[in-house]
């Protein structure tokens, strides 16, 4: 190897160390279900509550649980990117402290989004494949939302 490609490839794993001094704050709640959060504000069947927990907990709630790679930077900042920007759209557990409106229009958002294929992300599936939505999942949660509107009319 020549002298400049050493360097280069030593300069790298440097900067690979030093990144990794860079963590952000954990989304963590100890496995603590708050009195806001949406399995506390309706009567969600068991089935619909876990396909929320397995698929879009993650990113839309106060309670990551984080796979090893998250710990790894640069993933680490995508990650905790998602994490952001998806509990600002839409956060599970802090539901309870949404208006009816907001409530009302997040869960038309959600069954949109899932019928539509969008959610969960596609890049986090690609690593959490337990998170995929069958047809039948959707179906579930789809149903569920559905008799949750009819309630409200
Ligand atoms: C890997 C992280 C991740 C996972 C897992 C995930 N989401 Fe999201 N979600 C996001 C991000 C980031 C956004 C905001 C940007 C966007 O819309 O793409 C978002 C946006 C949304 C929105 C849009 C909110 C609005 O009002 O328009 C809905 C609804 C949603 N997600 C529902 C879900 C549901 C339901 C699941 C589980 C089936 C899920 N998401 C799983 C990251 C995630």
């Amino acid at each position: 190897m020549s002298l400049f490609i050493k360097r280069i490839f030593l300069g790298s794993i440097l900067i690979f160390l030093i990144i990794q001094v860079i963590q952000p704050v954990r989304n963590i709640d100890y496995g603590q279900v708050p009195s806001s959060d949406i399995s506390k504000v309706y009567k969600i069947p068991k089935k619909v509550q876990s396909i929320l927990r397995t698929s879009c907990y993650d990113c839309h709630s106060n309670g990551t649980s984080y796979p090893t790679y998250a710990y790894i930077q640069p993933f680490s900042y995508f990650v905790e990117n998602h994490i952001k920007e998806g509990k600002k759209e839409l956060n599970f557990s802090e539901w309870g402290l949404y208006s009816q409106r907001k409530q009302s229009n997040k869960l038309e958002a959600v069954e949109n989004q899932i019928k539509q294929g969008r959610m969960p992300l596609s890049s986090y599936l690609y690593l959490h494949h337990d998170a995929k939505l069958s047809e039948e999942k959707i179906k579930e949660v789809v149903d569920w939302i559905e008799s949750i509107h009819k309630e409200d009319r």
